[in-house]
């Protein structure tokens, strides 16, 4: 039987119509224990339906945080309204939800498979929403003082759509004001759709998130001017979360580079890839 928890809806940022940060705090007892990169289960009473509709929503904030857990949500409304997300777009700061404890695989290991230290470059892929696992994830490394290099590429389609990229860019000011050695952090943004005239302000990157990794002509792909070495299975890992079309097309170009995914990991286990997929 599923045990829910109540939460109290406690602050709700709108981002534009159908995209929102969103706040619980657990009614009885402290915000749970997770990991950065883990999911929470919230459920709504859809009164249509007459019960409560559950989804999972990756955790935005980080471990440390202990006064709220965080959301980066879509409003899903094509073809159909999405039930849970229709319900929470309508809800108000201090409407109750009910909860069940975060879980998930799609968290860093310390450890390589051989049992020694993982000190290669962290590398975050995230189209959209998808982008909220790693606004924990960098939180967290961030707030555990974290040497290990970190860098997070964001994918959307419109310029308004560049979720914390306050809090992003802020933690990359960091990283250039106190150094890498301290504290070793980058964020560059995509938009994949910069022919439309909402995007005529935007002078960066193009083409969805995987992009980052296309090279041409021998070149040095986008990523790899931002770290500034080639990228190899021996300096980097990869975290991808988004569309399944996300996770391919990010394949395409690390696959025949010789990357592969935990799913399907090497005879001695070994793997340089995790990705979470919309389906
Ligand atoms: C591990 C994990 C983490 C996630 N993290 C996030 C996150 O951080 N942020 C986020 O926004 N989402 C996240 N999601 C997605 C989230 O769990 C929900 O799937 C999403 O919010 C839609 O839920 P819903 O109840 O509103 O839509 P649903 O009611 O489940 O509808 C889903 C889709 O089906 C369509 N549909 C429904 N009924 C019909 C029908 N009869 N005929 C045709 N089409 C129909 C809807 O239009 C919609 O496109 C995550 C999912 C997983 C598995
Ligand atoms: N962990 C999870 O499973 C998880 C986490 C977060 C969100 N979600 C769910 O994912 C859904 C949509 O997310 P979103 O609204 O955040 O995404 P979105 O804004 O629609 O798209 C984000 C980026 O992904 C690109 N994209 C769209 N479809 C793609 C495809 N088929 N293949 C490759 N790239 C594609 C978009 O490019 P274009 O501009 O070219 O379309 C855009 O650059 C929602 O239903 C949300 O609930 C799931």
């Amino acid at each position: 039987m599923v045990v829910d928890n109540k939460a109290t809806l406690t602050y709700i940022q709108v981002q534009k119509e159908d995209l929102a940060i969103f706040r619980i705090v657990p009614a009885d007892g402290p915000v749970p224990e997770y990991k950065a990169g883990q999911f929470i289960t919230i459920g709504m009473h859809v009164p249509s339906e007459n019960k409560v509709i559950r989804r999972a929503y990756s955790i935005a904030s980080n471990p440390e945080n202990k006064k709220y857990v965080e959301l980066y949500v879509r409003w899903v409304r094509k073809p159909l309204p999405g039930r849970l997300t229709t319900q929470l777009f309508g809800a108000k700061e201090g409407d109750e939800i009910v909860w069940i404890k975060p879980t998930g695989a799609f968290v860093l290991d310390d450890k390589k498979s051989d049992g020694t230290e993982d000190d290669r470059r962290i590398v975050c892929l995230g189209g959209g929403t998808g982008l909220a696992p790693f606004v924990s994830l960098a939180q967290s490394l961030h707030a555990s003082g974290s040497k290990r290099e970190l860098v997070v590429l964001h994918g959307a389609s419109y310029v308004d759509e560049l979720g914390y990229k306050e809090l992003l860019v802020d933690l990359e000011n960091e990283s250039l004001d106190r150094g890498k050695d301290k504290w070793n952090f980058r964020y560059r943004a995509t938009i994949s759709r910069p022919q439309e005239w909402f995007n005529r302000s935007w002078s960066g990157q193009v083409g969805r998130v995987e992009t980052f990794l296309r090279s041409k002509d021998g070149e040095q792909s986008p990523l790899e001017k931002v770290v500034g070495e080639k990228i190899t299975k021996e300096n980097t890992v990869f975290f991808i979360c988004g569309w399944q079309g996300t996770i391919d097309g990010c394949m395409d170009y690390l696959g025949p580079k010789g990357f592969v995914t935990e799913r399907n990991k090497r005879p001695d286990k070994s793997f340089e890839i995790k990705y979470e997929s919309y389906g």
